[in-house]
């Protein structure tokens, strides 16, 4: 997308978006000490583009469940497209941190870009909240005190896939992703699954990053002629990859499975192509919770879309930040914000409760859900409580 139109793009959103005490700063502009700045750091163009809106999305709702005295603290926002790039990650964090001086980064979506963000942020007085990049080092190798994740790691949605289609009677499995490290890993944890639950993975392919030129690898998995396949894909890709393989006459025949990026935020597009294909996350749209039915109810209506898990993992991230600032009485103060947010329990997430691990990462349910009436419909819990399993990590 060029420059001015990506520029009229975030001009109309502001337009409508209308958030009270929303405001775009001037870079390196004087910090008052009531003004407690957030940057973005999301990717508001390319595949990903929808996620990076959908979890802002959700972080602005989630600051209307509090009531901030705008005399003690002001919010001040600033966004910045991190264009899905690992390579620009680390000056674009040094950009937000030295430049426009944010105390707190929500960011980001694609793993690599994270890994860079880290390596950042990770000695700054800043800090990070991922409202989605499972990047398992993220909270295994690379943990750090001043980060902490909303979402999942790579690990773990997809672990319990493998079981799943045992379960249903498939033994001989391929696998499909993008070659970056969400991708790599989220095939590392789906063979591990497959392979204790009986499974074999007889093969995988791989594509690089952003790739959608699928017809190739899907003409081999024909003559393959797998019991099934699982895969890994996200945002634009994800719908590409359905199509292709329903184009290519392979749905009825040979059963699609992914874990539930597959089918987020994307069903519109896809259309009758969805119906069937069966997915494992940590959120499902029917859970019949309180919280999420408040949660669908609120987003639908401000933002006239349903929400999705990027939007849960977005409100989830304000959920942590607000509430601990909320309980806080000097809310300037960054290393008490840090520590108090550890071992933080979100209760009232869209997802059902969950609580942050030793390692800042959430320990949660993971959901086997069916694509059924263009909706993404509970089956039941695919796993309880699920942490990942990150012995890596001392902080
Ligand atoms: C990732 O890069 O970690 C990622 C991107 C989209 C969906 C899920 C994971």
């Amino acid at each position: 997308m060029d420059k001015r139109k990506f520029i009229k793009q975030i001009s109309s959103y502001f337009a409508a978006a209308s958030f009270p005490g929303f405001l775009v700063s001037c870079a390196g502009e004087k910090t008052n000490n009531n003004i407690f700045k957030i940057g973005f750091m999301l990717p508001y163009s390319g595949t990903y583009a929808r996620l990076g809106f959908n979890i802002e999305n959700g972080f602005m709702l989630s600051l209307e469940s509090f009531n901030f005295d705008p005399k003690i603290i002001k919010f001040e926002f600033i966004r910045l497209d991190d264009e899905s790039n690992p390579s620009k990650a680390a000056e674009n964090v040094n950009k937000l941190i030295n430049k426009d001086k944010v105390d707190v980064i929500i960011g980001t979506v694609h793993s690599g870009v994270a890994m860079g963000m880290i390596k950042a942020i990770k000695n700054s007085n800043s800090a990070l909240i991922i409202p989605n990049a499972g990047a398992n080092a993220a909270t295994r190798s690379m943990c750090a005190n001043n980060v902490f994740r909303t979402s999942f790691s790579n690990w773990q949605p997809i672990y319990p896939l493998g079981k799943v289609i045992v379960d249903d009677g498939h033994k001989n499995v391929v696998f499909v992703t993008w070659k970056y490290a969400a991708g790599n890993e989220a095939r590392d944890s789906f063979s591990e699954g497959l392979i204790k639950s009986g499974g074999k993975l007889i093969k995988v392919f791989q594509l690089p990053f952003p790739s959608v030129e699928f017809q190739s690898i899907l003409t081999e998995i024909a003559s393959i002629q797998p019991d099934a396949v699982a895969c890994f894909f996200a945002g634009g890709g994800a719908v590409k990859f359905v199509k292709d393989y329903v184009s290519l006459g392979l749905k009825n025949k040979i059963p699609l499975y992914g874990n539930g990026f597959l089918t987020e935020g994307v069903l519109e597009a896809l259309g009758n192509d969805a119906e069937g294909i069966k997915t494992t996350l940590h959120y499902s749209d029917d859970l019949p919770n309180d919280a999420n039915l408040e949660f669908r109810d609120k987003y639908q209506k401000k933002f006239n879309q349903f929400p999705d898990v990027y939007s849960v993992q977005g409100y989830d991230a304000g959920l942590l930040l607000f509430n601990t600032l909320n309980n806080l009485q000097e809310k300037k103060n960054i290393n008490l914000l840090i520590s108090s947010m550890k071992n933080a329990k979100v209760l009232n997430s869209p997802r059902g409760p969950w609580m942050l691990s030793s390692s800042n990462n959430p320990v949660q349910n993971i959901y086997l859900r069916e694509v059924k009436n263009g909706k993404n419909q509970l089956i039941g819990k695919a796993w309880e409580n699920l942490e990942d399993p990150s012995s890596e990590c001392r902080i």
